[in-house]
């Protein structure tokens, strides 16, 4: 694996140096507004619908991790905005995706979470499918009566495997173009640290009570830190200061550690200034991707399809294979063991109660608008770009 070495690109010195000045500073990158959100974006389920449609429903977002996937035959479920999904990897190695109903009477065709099969087979009346998705077997059907076989396959979703990760358009008949999607330059920085090389250590799912954007909200907000995370993160980051690269649909974005003050007057010895901040990447429209020293964790945020006040969030901890780690499998798994426990910790102790009870504060009826500061830099950027694609024709 290329990239499990310690440093990072070159490309990320400019932040640096950025948050250098603004740390000798006493300034942050900013907006040049404040921008005012109505509450019903977090509650209403006509703008829930919307966003389901014009949002998942059109651009591409990431399904899974490659190494999800690992063979032939390997698949894996999951609750997409619109559709149930099962995702598999067929013989000729390509990924597809297929609505996880089975075309007879609607038995949710695969019910694990994840595994390997040569066909679908239903469990209700024995129905089979090719992992292409074609219908290969119906069941007494001298006795079913005349169907067309060839339009009863799986419903196909827009698939494309693109930068170590499975993207898919939750609508079939949308179309997929990750690159374009992405753009070449923010198309450049996520290639450039070839993920396809690394593996989904672990994959954790939170069925919260809050609307998807109130969630992923919090992991684009670096004013929350010292008064949310006083003893953990609070510790270590620098609150309410970061510098943003702004690529329309997706971003990029670093914070200082406080090691980093140490550095602002003198130039540095042999380590890279770039290991004293924190760089994070929205990918549009839903996930937060980290990079940390020596791995990556993903945050994904997808709405229920149901109900504005909940939503599923997936944590990803990708890192370099056991191969590549140079580790034995105990301290390989120990190390990863150790940093994942940190992880829950803050968000199941420091996150997720606050993200709660906001949301249950926001079916206020009297509660206004809320505010986004001219410092909230990524938080507008995020909800500008999904009011963009909502207004989309
Ligand atoms: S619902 Fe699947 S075979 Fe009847
Ligand atoms: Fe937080």
């Amino acid at each position: 694996v290329a990239t499990s070495g310690a440093t990072l690109p070159d490309i990320a010195e400019s932040l640096v140096e950025r948050l250098r000045t603004h740390l000798r500073n006493g300034t942050t990158d900013q907006c040049p507004e404040v921008m005012h959100l109505p509450r019903k974006n977090f509650t209403d389920a006509s703008i829930a619908e919307a966003e389901r449609r014009k949002i998942f429903g059109r651009v591409p977002f990431i399904a899974a991790h490659s190494s999800e996937l690992p063979e032939p035959n390997s698949f894996v479920t999951r609750p997409l905005p619109r559709n149930e999904a099962v995702l598999v990897r067929g013989d000729d190695g390509r990924v597809r995706t297929f609505v996880n109903m089975c075309r007879h009477r609607g038995a949710l065709l695969e019910p694990r979470d994840e595994g390997t099969c040569r066909v679908f087979s239903c469990i209700y009346h024995g129905w089979s499918y090719n992992l292409d998705g074609s219908l290969r077997n119906i069941t007494y059907s001298s006795s079913f009566g005349d169907v067309d076989t060839s339009s009863l396959g799986l419903v196909e979703l827009p698939t494309e495997e693109h930068a170590g990760f499975v993207w898919v358009v939750d609508d079939p008949q949308g179309s997929i173009d990750v690159t374009a999607w992405l753009g070449p330059d923010f198309d450049e920085i996520l290639s450039s640290y070839e993920l396809d090389g690394f593996v989904c250590y672990r994959l954790g799912v939170f069925d919260e009570p809050a609307n998807w954007k109130v969630l992923h909200d919090a992991f684009l907000d670096g004013y929350h830190i010292k008064f949310a995370h006083p003893l953990s993160a609070g510790k270590h980051i620098h609150t309410n200061v970061y510098a943003v690269d702004d690529y329309g649909s997706h971003a990029r974005f670093a914070s200082p550690r406080k090691s980093l003050d140490r550095w602002l007057d003198d130039e540095p010895g042999d380590e890279p200034l770039s290991w004293h901040m924190t760089l994070s990447h929205f990918v549009g429209p839903n996930c937060t991707l980290l990079r940390h020293r020596d791995h990556f964790q993903l945050l994904s945020f997808f709405p229920s399809r149901t109900d504005p006040l909940t939503s599923r969030m997936e944590m990803r901890l990708l890192v370099p294979s056991l191969g590549a780690s140079g580790l034995h499998e105990d301290a390989w798994r120990a190390k990863w063991d150790k940093n994942w426990d940190i992880l829950m910790q803050v968000l199941r102790d420091e996150d997720f109660p606050v993200l709660r009870n906001l949301q249950r504060a926001t079916t206020s009826e009297s509660g206004g608008p809320l505010i986004l500061g001219r410092n909230e830099v990524l938080n507008q950027a995020f909800h500008r770009e999904i009011a963009r694609l909502l207004t989309d024709a």
